[in-house]
């Protein structure tokens, strides 16, 4: 039987290398993607002031014709989560499961919007680095930072290496995202929540939200991760993704 393809959409602002664990450890059981988005990474694409979320769907819906894929597992980690979301929005013919991470179906508050425009300016007026150091102790737990030294210096890494237009970019759009909560409910496709027990950014209860939303979903907590737990516990992280790939073949 052939291996299902799964989507990997990575979070802000990172790139596709953030994926290097869930490439090595998921191959013998997925065609694992793990694209750049739109500006990240090596994409050199021209950025637009904002990118919405539905702008990088598309993108990944593009890169999907392009490689003639019909069906893919879409696995979107916090604003992945949101990029996968608009595109089974979208395109739900496309999308055979659906694996959501640290992430929420709810839109920005207007305290949020303004956070986001004052991110978008900091990136563009000092950098990437700044960006980074003030993102790391967010997205990665005390104790991932402090027995997995080497987990927060390839994220940090990864962040300071971003153009500061695409996270600018990225900035902007995620504060334009609509509440796609009611769209969850009418989604009839297999679906994986997982998030990190220690996560801030996105406490639980986003999680069990999205999960109420849609009752035929399943909800994975991993106790001693925060907000990048596919970094963080790759380990319990894959198996939960290849577990979940076998029931939904
Ligand atoms: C991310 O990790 O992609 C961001 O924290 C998402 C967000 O800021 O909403």
């Amino acid at each position: 039987m052939a291996l299902p393809t799964l989507l990997c959409i990575h979070g802000f602002p990172l790139d596709g290398s953030f994926w290097q664990p869930q490439v090595e450890g998921l191959s013998p059981v997925a065609r694992v993607l793990a694209p750049d988005l739109r500006g990240f990474g090596t994409d050199r694409r021209p950025m637009p002031a904002a990118m919405q979320m539905e702008a990088y769907a598309a993108d990944m819906k593009a890169l999907l014709d392009a490689e003639g894929i019909d069906r893919v597992v879409l696995l979107g980690l916090s604003m992945g989560g949101y990029v996968a979301m608009a595109f089974i929005e979208l395109w739900p013919e496309r999308v055979q499961g659906l694996i959501l991470c640290n992430t929420r179906s709810t839109a920005d508050t207007g305290e949020g919007k303004a956070a986001r425009e004052q991110t978008a300016l900091d990136a563009l007026s000092k950098g990437a680095d700044v960006i980074a150091r003030a993102m790391v102790p967010k997205v990665l737990s005390a104790r991932t930072r402090s027995e997995q030294p080497e987990v927060a210096r390839r994220v940090k890494a990864i962040m300071a290496r971003q153009p500061r237009e695409a996270i600018a970019a990225a900035a902007r759009g995620m504060a334009l995202r609509p509440d796609r909560t009611d769209a969850l409910r009418r989604i009839a496709i297999p679906t994986l929540i997982v998030t990190g027990g220690r996560d801030e950014l996105m406490p639980l209860h986003t999680s069990e939200a999205m999960h109420r939303a849609m009752p035929g979903s399943e909800l994975v907590v991993i106790d001693a991760a925060a907000h990048l737990c596919s970094a963080e516990a790759p380990e319990i992280f894959n198996a939960e993704v290849a577990a979940f790939l076998d029931r939904i073949a």
